[in-house]
């Protein structure tokens, strides 16, 4: 029996109350995430659990108990504190995967502050532009990173601290730099959590809209309400379970589901520190009997490559139940699951700023390959025309639209809030995707409704993309966007327009490639330059994407006259 039951009937009448009084808070209890995924589990009794089993890129595994996690965290959240960093401050962590992550993102939230994962991937300038909008009052990193810090730091006179996580006591630290271990540090048995209420801020996490500076969507400590009961629900986590979420917490999925989900629900998690590779996947499932696993369409689409016969030489026998996130999931992914693994993924849709899943596949219903699934109970979902009214014909696409009150809805945009307000319309939260509704309730993904690129599920933003390259002193101009692609779903294409005296060369293109990579980062580098002497634009002068990316599709380049009006 799954978790939610049925379905039907969860969705009626359904209160968000559910979720609060399952955690045992009450509307006067203090609220901390931190508390609630740590702490209260050891009150449980289960301090002594395994609440996760990391594994690293060589292979070593060290595993950490609910008991290590609250000390730990409460290390963290001790430190910070001891270098005068009050709540309400915005602490980024910029680390691969290593246990400290996980440690510190917890004991930030426990001291009040405001948590800002970012990408180990990132170069400078996606850094610079994260650290100076959030007004980054400390940064916890690793050795490897250090240097990109290092480079951008006079740049950040608000910064009062960068902490390097290091067991080895001859690193030598810099001005504004202080090494730290939260194993070695002095246990910290008892710190004072910061009594939170449902509306204090929690998390921060940068995305990428079409227009100006990534965004960063601020999140709420009660948004724990929903990350735990769609944990449940979808997820369908149970005591017993070995859960892996294959994200990185410098995306979203990392943090609602690779942290605040499950540990909120008691359950051990595996955390690899280590991008895809096939029999590592495969060898990790069948090492620590994975049993849930949550991944994205990109990563599955490469294990489809890799193909059946290497999954027989796996005992992968563990798992029951799949889930994906990030892009749309094609049919063909669900029913090769179903084949190979004899369980299919289940779609599960939503964003950055909705904090948790709000349309989804469940366990226990069927699941129709290719859908999205149907809203979370809580959750009203529809889709709407271009004048912001419902759809109310079934299979008629239109923008997805939420009504606002989730616990886990944004609460703005870190010094935005007219883009914010400009996310509502007519009492909806609208998502920037569209989809059409099947007469049973289904959703079906039909693609996003701007110009943001989703790469291995991964949002890139054009605008950051083209403010990178006017930079490199041959580019004129340029306009990137999407090219589709069979693995990634899409990749970064740029058409340049060089300046005059520049001449067009292959190694012209890879030192463009390279410029982008290490300013932004490896996601956001163009897999393909096209030089071009100008670009379309509209008669106010704004490049015409669109017309780009549908002639690089294929598809009817439409009425040029609105395009060019636009
Ligand atoms: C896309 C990731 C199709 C969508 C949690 C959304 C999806 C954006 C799906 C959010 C899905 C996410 N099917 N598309 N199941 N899930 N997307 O903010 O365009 O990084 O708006 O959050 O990814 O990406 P974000």
């Amino acid at each position: 029996m799954s978790n939610i039951g049925s379905y039907e009937e969860k969705y009626k009448g359904f209160d968000w109350s559910f979720a609060r009084k399952e955690l045992g808070c009450k509307d006067s209890t203090p609220l901390n995430i931190g508390f609630y995924c740590s702490d209260r589990i050891c009150q449980q009794g289960k301090g002594g659990k395994i609440a996760m089993i990391w594994e690293g890129y060589k292979g070593e595994v060290e595993k950490f108990t609910f008991d290590d996690l609250r000390i730990y965290s409460n290390n963290y959240a001790h430190l910070l504190k001891s270098f005068g960093i009050k709540e309400r401050e915005r602490v980024f962590i910029f680390m691969e995967r290593v246990p400290d992550l996980y440690f510190s993102f917890l004991g930030i939230l426990k001291m009040g502050g405001i948590v800002a994962p970012l990408f180990s991937a990132f170069g400078e300038e996606s850094l610079l532009t994260r650290l100076e909008d959030g007004n980054a009052s400390a940064i916890i990193t690793i050795p490897k990173l250090i240097k990109k810090i290092r480079r951008i730091k006079d740049q950040l006179p608000q910064l009062k601290k960068i902490i390097i996580v290091t067991d080895d006591e001859n690193f030598k630290s810099e001005e504004k730099e202080t090494s730290f271990s939260a194993k070695k540090a002095k246990r910290v048995e008892k710190f004072d959590i910061f009594p939170g209420t449902f509306e204090t801020p929690s998390v921060l996490h940068y995305t990428s809209g079409t227009t100006g500076k990534p965004k960063g969507a601020l999140h709420v400590h009660s948004s724990i309400f929903a990350q735990y009961l769609t944990t449940k629900w979808c997820l369908d986590l149970k005591p017993d379970d070995i859960y892996w979420c294959t994200a990185d917490p410098g995306w979203v999925t990392g943090t609602s589901y690779g942290i605040i989900g499950p540990w909120s629900l008691g359950i051990t998690q595996v955390v690899l520190d280590s991008g895809f590779q096939v029999g590592k996947w495969y060898n990790l499932i069948q090492k620590h009997r994975i049993t849930v696993w949550y991944s994205a369409p990109t990563a599955i689409r490469l294990l489809m490559k890799e193909g059946e016969e290497i999954v027989k030489k796996y005992d992968l026998s563990s798992l029951r139940h799949l889930c994906s996130v990030g892009e749309p999931l094609n049919a063909e992914a669900v029913t090769w699951s179903k084949k190979v693994y004899g369980l299919p993924f289940h779609d599960t849709y939503w964003q950055t700023e909705t904090g948790a899943i709000v349309i989804s596949n469940y366990p226990g219903m069927e699941v129709r390959p290719g859908s999205m699934g149907k809203p979370f109970p809580g959750i009203v979902a529809t889709v709407l025309d271009s004048s912001y009214n419902p759809i109310n014909k079934t299979g008629s696409a239109g923008l997805i639209a939420l009504k606002p009150g989730w616990p886990s809805m944004f609460r703005n945009y870190w010094n935005n809030p007219a883009t914010y307000d400009s996310k509502f319309k007519n009492g909806w939260y609208i998502t920037g995707d569209r989809a059409s509704i099947d007469k049973n309730g289904y959703f079906w993904f039909v693609g996003r409704d701007d110009d943001v690129i989703n790469t291995a599920g991964h949002l890139v933003s054009p605008f950051e993309v083209e403010s990178a390259l006017l930079e490199h002193p041959a580019v004129a101009e340029s306009a990137a966007i999407g090219k589709p692609d069979p693995i990634n779903l899409e990749v970064v294409k740029v058409f340049v327009a060089l300046k005059s005296g520049f001449e067009k060369s292959d190694d012209l293109e890879l030192e463009i490639m390279n410029f982008i990579r290490k300013r932004l980062s490896p996601l956001a580098m163009p897999q393909e330059i096209e030089f071009v002497d100008s670009l379309p634009k509209t008669r106010s002068g704004k490049i015409m994407r669109r017309l780009l990316r549908a002639q690089e599709r294929g598809e009817p380049i439409g009425d040029l006259s609105t395009l060019e009006n636009d």
